[in-house]
């Protein structure tokens, strides 16, 4: 009998309809177009508006598209894991949230805390229950409402980020097709360089903390941008080494979208033709938890089954790591 694989079998996607263009932020600090377009590749981001709206919003659409398209309901769901930061509460997590808002009475879930890898992690851990034969369908998300907690004074970090949320099915497959390796790791040594410093146990909010601006994303930037490089590229060559796969027999890479320099550079070091490196950073910016999630959705049409994948991210924590998968429909 072949080996069950887990394998993506839906992709589900929702991007808020507030779009923040380069030029709006020109009016909150000093910056313009030219050097965002330059240093990062980003043109707008999409903000998620208005009161008691939270991350679940939108995970809560871009699942429903999933349910819809595989005419699947929703008691049929085992499982829901969130790859997320920014929760619509700190408790209970995100993952409760939505089973409760779209019926998932029968599945159970959390919440997977790894900044701008959470997706990745996520998709890991979801694929560990499939392969095992424990489960059947698992959703998983990532997804991250950046504006809660971005300070649009703050031209070092307000320029990147943006809100959205994309979700994946996993299915078992006994084709071939689905996650065939991953490579995660982990140093929590870079966790100042990159950070919220105010809100967890360590510094509960107070007058004090939200007057010295203390919940906002804190991140030095150069330094995460050359472990970023390096990072990326180190385990999207271990992953493709190891299961004997070359950068020309991608049919795409599927990098964290955090900044256009540090996606070519990973496409450069796996010898990776341009056009076949995934892109919408000029229109949703950083979405940390999102954006590998957000990619699948916006080329799904383009993907054919078979195709060879290399997802990559590196993230807050540090956080990084590289999937290998074959795409499965
Ligand atoms: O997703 C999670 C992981 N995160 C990342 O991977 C982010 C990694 N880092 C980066 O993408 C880049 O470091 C940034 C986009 C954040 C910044 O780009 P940079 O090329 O590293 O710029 P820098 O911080 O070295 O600043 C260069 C100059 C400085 O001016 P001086 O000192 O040369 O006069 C900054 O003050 O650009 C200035 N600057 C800006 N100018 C206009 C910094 N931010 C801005 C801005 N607009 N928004």
């Amino acid at each position: 009998m072949s080996k069950t694989t887990a394998a993506i079998t839906a992709v589900g996607g929702y991007v808020p309809e507030y779009v923040l263009g380069n030029k709006e932020l020109e009016k909150l600090v000093e910056t313009n177009d030219e050097w965002i377009t330059s240093r990062t590749g980003i043109k707008e981001r999409r903000i998620l508006k208005g009161e008691s709206q939270g991350l679940s919003v939108m995970c809560v659409e871009a699942i429903k598209e999933i349910l819809e398209k595989k005419n699947i309901a929703p008691e049929e769901i085992d499982m829901v894991i969130v790859g997320t930061i920014t929760g619509d509460y700190v408790f209970p997590s995100t993952s409760n949230v939505i089973c409760d808002k779209l019926g998932m009475k029968n599945a159970w879930g959390y919440d997977l805390s790894a900044a701008c890898s959470g997706f990745i992690y996520a998709l890991s851990t979801g694929a560990q229950f499939i392969e095992t034969g424990r489960y059947k369908k698992i959703i998983v998300v990532g997804g991250d409402k950046m504006s809660s907690i971005i300070n649009y004074k703050d031209r070092a970090t307000c320029i990147i980020f943006g809100d959205g949320a994309g979700a994946v099915l996993l299915e078992p497959s006994t084709d071939g097709d689905g996650i065939k390796d991953f490579v995660l790791k982990a140093d929590g040594a870079g966790r100042n360089f990159l950070y919220q410093p105010a809100g967890g146990s360590i510094m509960p909010p107070s007058h004090e903390t939200i007057d010295k601006e203390m919940h906002y994303v804190v991140q030095e930037g150069q330094t995460v941008f050359k472990f970023a490089v390096k990072g990326m590229a180190d385990v999207s060559v271990e992953v493709l080494e190891r299961n004997n796969v070359k950068g020309e027999d991608l049919a795409w890479l599927v990098p964290h979208q955090a900044n256009k320099r540090i996606i070519d550079a990973t496409a450069d070091r796996i010898n990776l033709r341009h056009d076949k490196v995934m892109m919408n950073i000029e229109k949703y910016g950083n979405t940390t938890a999102g954006t590998i999630p957000l990619l699948l959705w916006d080329y799904e049409k383009k993907l054919k089954k078979g195709d060879k994948l290399l997802i990559s991210a590196f993230g807050g924590g540090f956080t990084w790591g590289a999937i290998y998968l074959t795409w499965a429909y």
